[in-house]
């Protein structure tokens, strides 16, 4: 796809930052940074495809704020301390497209559209990628193309990719074939951030017709999700490349909590030939992160810092789907319970080292 003029003009204005050698961002030393916060483009579709809005909110409603950035997003920022929100594509985005050459247009069309719309702003907005993953070279290129031409900060995908003509080939990360996508990720060193989506059809009928309302956020999300994190656990990725940097929002899909059953279980899988080197604790001190993200347990997040250590915990929203004066209030809560370098590690010194906002 070719860029006008006018998009290269932009994100080369962009990228003006790091050419002088550093990214500028409008670190106050205080506020705070998210970055699983979703946005999205009219042609990806409207709300029937992105879930039940807040309280108080209609689909209307959500979908403006889906396809906003400098107004209602911008001001609710300002008013609650968010110095930095890096922006994605809402679930399922490409991961939803089932035929590959339209999905690979489609992440190079949202990825420029991103880099187009934040261009003006970037001392605030940030991107990750969209990547079409029916193909981990073409995923590998597009990811370095954002990275080192649209000064995207990393790739986030939205759990499996849908393929075939009925949408019955799902596509995991954690084959063989996939790691020459995670050879680009190791090269950039970007983390990618491993998002859910709802189940193609007729899996999401079949597990959910008797109670639909676990589908989507409340249970289909974390199940699904931490499935495929786990797979990239037991199928070795992180074996073989153990610089990848992996981000799991919702407090990790349920996965710190369950850690003890995981390990005891997986112990005697190793034993019948699963090629896992070590066990999915220490991945989650070397190449797993968590974000808040839609989850604002307290008590769940001391467990999980007692699990995996606060060095592995970041905070993040999941706006619009979550109101930003909530996890505001939640996170400026946490006062209580966190020393003041605790608090600060959590709000903003981790995502900026996991982010590399300062290099
Ligand atoms: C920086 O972020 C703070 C919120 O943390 C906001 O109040 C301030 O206006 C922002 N400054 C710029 C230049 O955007
Ligand atoms: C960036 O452009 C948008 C759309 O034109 C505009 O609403 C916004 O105010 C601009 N922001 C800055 C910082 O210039
Ligand atoms: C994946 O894309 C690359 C680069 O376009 C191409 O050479 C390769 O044949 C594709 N692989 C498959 C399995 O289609
Ligand atoms: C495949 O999935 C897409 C949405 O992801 C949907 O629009 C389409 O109808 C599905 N096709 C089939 C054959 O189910
Ligand atoms: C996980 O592996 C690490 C490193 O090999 C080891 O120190 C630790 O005891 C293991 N933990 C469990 C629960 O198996």
């Amino acid at each position: 796809m070719k860029m006008t003029p006018f998009i290269a003009i932009l994100n080369a204005l962009a990228l003006l930052p790091l050419a002088l050698g550093r990214r500028l961002w409008n670190d106050t030393g205080v506020g705070t940074i998210v970055f699983e916060e979703a946005w999205t483009i009219p042609s990806l579709g409207g709300p029937a495809s992105v879930g039940a809005p807040p309280f108080g909110q209609t689909n209307a409603d959500l979908l403006a704020n889906l396809l906003d950035v400098h107004n209602q997003r911008l001001t609710k920022m300002d008013q609650n301390g968010i110095d930095f929100m890096v922006l994605s594509c809402a679930s399922p985005c490409i991961q939803g497209i089932s035929d590959p050459d339209t999905a690979n247009a489609m992440a190079v069309e949202v990825n420029n559209e991103l880099a187009r719309q934040i261009s003006n702003n970037t001392l605030r907005f940030g991107g990750f990628a969209a990547l079409s993953m029916h193909n981990a070279t073409v995923a590998a290129q597009e990811l370095k193309r954002t990275v080192t031409e649209l000064g995207f900060l990393g790739g986030l995908v939205n759990d499996y990719q849908q393929s075939g003509s009925n949408n019955d080939t799902l596509i995991f990360f954690d084959q063989p074939e996939f790691d020459i996508f995670w050879e680009m990720v190791t090269e950039l060193d970007v983390p990618i951030y491993f998002h859910p989506r709802v189940n193609v059809e007729p899996i999401s009928t079949l597990l959910y017709a008797h109670a639909p309302w676990l589908k989507a956020a409340s249970q289909e999300f974390a199940v699904t999700l931490s499935s495929h994190i786990l797979g990239l656990c037991t199928n070795g990725v992180f074996d073989r490349f153990p610089n990848v940097k992996v981000i799991v929002g919702h407090l990790g899909e349920r996965i710190p909590s369950d850690l003890v059953r995981i390990n005891e279980q997986l112990r005697r899988e190793l034993v019948i030939g699963m090629p896992m080197l070590l066990n999915v604790t220490s991945y989650l001190g070397t190449n797993l992160f968590e974000t808040t993200s839609g989850n604002f347990a307290t008590d769940l997040l001391q467990f999980h810092m007692k699990e995996i250590g606060l060095d592995r915990i970041t905070f993040s929203i999941d706006y619009p789907f979550v109101p930003i004066e909530e996890a505001a209030e939640w996170v400026n809560s946490l006062s209580a319970i966190l020393t003041p370098e605790e608090h600060t590690a959590l709000k903003r010194g981790n995502a900026i080292k996991l982010l590399k906002l300062n290099n």
